[in-house]
């Protein structure tokens, strides 16, 4: 049926642990769902082997406190995902402060396995779980094994997953003396036909659902906005496309950004991947079904809306373009049609290898693994449709930063997005960015061109209301840190490479205009680094109107890496060259210093700039540090940067 109930849980974990009859206790800390992911995923697989339950927690539903009274006779484990500048997701703030405070050996009778996320092409490698560790210990808990660290470096977190749990696994079986059974699937949602009348909610307006499960989680509203225009900013394209898109905010009442803010767009899938997974799940003539979604058991945390549209289902709530994990193939061995599919299924789930080089070798989905497998229509129909919501994972939104200026235009956002493919390691190919190709699809539409662009995919499987002729995104958001000074006479140091151009044209418009308003605007110097000057310089057009209104105080320095003919350079090449008057500002007139793009570029940026520092100040590496710690509390020194 389509009713459902609401439990108010508790903010004592030992006490909700008792509740459920949970051993274990699998504390996520996730600012991307990954380490909640993995959280459910081994809480799922605990309950499988060992016929036990296993609590799933977000860090922030409890009380720190409660955690000292987790007997010796459990386990906690510790999920813990770092990003930006080795800075804690936002649900662990709480117990980040708690362990910073608490004194003497509260934690003397835990017991706990920690596992970090990270990508080592940060700073700060992994340096929340290392923390976390380091603090507990210190307050008297008990590891059971060394730290677990995955690297996303490589896009290899899922296999070091994979890897650390089955050592988590086994050590859980012998501290708690459990039984071990063959696994069989089990559901963790239970999926139901239901009527319109029954479900007595909206189905088919995706994402705007008040009952969405997700929308709890997220800060502010998802909304369809208007895309007011759209177009093509590389001068010359070949296989690549960066959008410049306005969108307007002012069809939602209170619907507000500040320059710097992130927009947060929800992509939708594409026809032809739709097409796949339906086909072989046997769907294909069934997508008007409204299906009711209800967790089973504690460990089922949905960000699904409690009831869609099966065609809905597909096009919006479920990421099912996302890779496969090798987990989920031993799940689908015994739903395997035949012999031989089932052949292939064990073959993948066992060889972690054979299923790297299958999967760097091919773009793979869910949909695409079952037709590989078994091309038949419908040859997979007996799979359960639980098994296929809890094997791919919820969309989630990609963040964009907003190019334009809150001051310039209040109540319309644009962003800019450069369309990435991830060309595949082994072979020929690329798999398709998700909400990239989205984006360009939709810029197609608006612009009344789709067929001829040699890239675009369909969207319209999910009915007109929905398809790309109304030239809405939904999307929300997101507060963001990365902050112009609040007085304009303060100078500014941006450095941006690529599409991280984009926050800065927001600084470049607002500071140009605060100066046309008649406000003292300090010096503003732009770091700029592309291929080349005449194909992908973006915006380079704008930027020369807003020197000519900024006069003196302007200087862009541009870097390019593929020019036509000269020296090739990157922007940390350009910050040393600079690095005289940089460190003046920073040191003597203070300063603020933003650093857009990727990862490598802000490591290496971050780099020149420290050892310019040192070298003028006489400074030891500790000293650097002090300095830098210092700025980027007092916000002289911020960074939006991406893997
Ligand atoms: P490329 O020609 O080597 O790809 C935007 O992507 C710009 O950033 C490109 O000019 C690109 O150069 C450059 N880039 C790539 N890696 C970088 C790094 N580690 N530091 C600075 N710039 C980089």
């Amino acid at each position: 049926d389509c009713t459902k109930t609401v439990t108010v849980a508790t903010r004592d974990v030992t006490e909700r642990m008792r509740q459920v009859g949970a051993d274990i206790v699998v504390f996520w800390g996730s600012q991307s769902g990954t380490a909640e992911r993995f959280a459910i995923r081994l809480a799922k697989e605990f309950k499988q082997r060992f016929g036990k339950v296993a609590l799933v927690a977000d860090m922030s539903d409890y009380e720190s406190d409660s955690i000292a009274k987790i007997p010796d006779s459990k386990v906690a484990l510790f999920l813990l995902s770092t990003f930006g500048e080795g800075d804690p997701s936002d649900n662990v703030h709480e117990f980040w402060s708690w362990i910073d405070k608490k004194r003497g050996k509260p934690l003397n009778q835990l017991h706990f396995l920690a596992f970090g996320l990270g990508n080592s092409n940060y700073k700060h490698y992994n340096a929340v779980i290392d923390h976390v560790v380091a603090r507990i210990n210190d307050l008297g808990a008990q590891a059971l094994l060394p730290t677990g660290r995955a690297d996303d470096v490589k896009g290899e977190t899922e296999e070091h997953f994979l890897e650390w749990k089955n050592r988590a696994l086994a050590t859980l079986r012998d501290k708690l003396g459990l039984e071990e059974h063959d696994p069989v699937y089990e559901p963790s949602v239970k999926i139901t036909e239901c009527t319109v009348a029954d479900a007595a909610v909206k189905y088919g307006v995706p994402l705007e659902q008040a009952t969405t499960r997700a929308a709890a989680r997220i800060i502010s509203p998802i909304h369809p906005l208007q895309v007011k225009s759209s177009h093509e900013l590389f001068k010359v394209t070949g296989d690549r496309n960066c959008l410049h898109m306005e969108i307007d905010l002012s069809t939602v009442t209170g619907l507000k950004y500040k320059t710097g803010d992130h927009l947060a767009v929800w992509p939708i899938n594409p026809d032809a991947e739709i097409t796949k997974l339906v086909r072989s799940l046997g769907l294909s003539n069934k997508l008007d079904i409204i299906a009711t979604i209800t967790p089973i058991g504690s460990e089922a945390q949905l960000k699904l809306p409690e009831s869609a549209q099966l065609s809905s289902l597909f096009a919006h709530y479920l990421e099912i373009t996302a890779p496969v994990s090798r987990d989920v193939v031993s799940t689908l061995v015994e739903f395997a049609p035949n012999e031989s599919a089932k052949e292939q299924l064990l073959a993948f789930s066992k060889d972690a290898k054979l299923f790297s080089e299958f999967t760097h070798s091919n773009y793979i989905n869910l949909g695409r693994l079952l037709e590989y497998v078994d091309p038949a229509a419908g040859a997979w129909s007996s799979l359960p449709l639980s098994l296929v919501v809890e094997a791919i994972p919820a969309m989630r939104p990609r963040y964009y930063s907003i190019s334009s200026s809150s001051v310039v235009q209040p109540r319309q956002a644009a962003i800019t997005a450069v369309v990435s493919d991830s060309p595949l390691e082994h072979s020929k190919g690329s798999i398709p960015g998700l909400a990239t190709n989205y984006l360009l699809a939709l810029n197609g539409s608006i612009q009344q061109t789709p067929s001829t662009h040699p890239r675009s995919m369909s969207y319209a499987l999910n009915g007109p209301q929905v398809s790309l002729q109304n030239g809405k995104i939904y999307a929300h958001i997101r507060k963001s840190h990365f902050k112009l000074p609040a007085i304009a006479s303060r100078p500014v140091i941006m450095v941006a490479a690529g599409t991280g151009i984009a926050p800065f044209r927001a600084f470049l418009q607002e500071r140009a205009t605060l100066l046309k308003m008649g406000r003292e605007v300090g010096r503003t110097i732009l770091f700029f680094g592309c291929r080349n000057q005449h194909h992908d310089f973006i915006y380079d057009e704008e930027i020369q109107e807003t020197a000519n209104i900024l006069g003196d105080v302007f200087s862009l320095v541009t870097a390019f890496s593929r020019p036509d003919r000269g020296a090739k350079a990157y922007v940390q090449d350009r910050v040393r060259e600079n690095a005289d008057e940089l460190c003046d500002l920073m040191i003597n007139h203070d300063t603020y210093f933003y650093i857009c793009g990727s990862a490598n570029m802000a490591r290496e940026v971050s780099n020149v700039i420290g050892s310019g520092l040192s070298e003028r100040q006489n400074w030891n590496g500790e000293q650097l540090k002090a300095f830098t710690d210092r700025q980027k509390r007092s916000k002289r020194w911020q960074q939006d940067v991406w893997g």
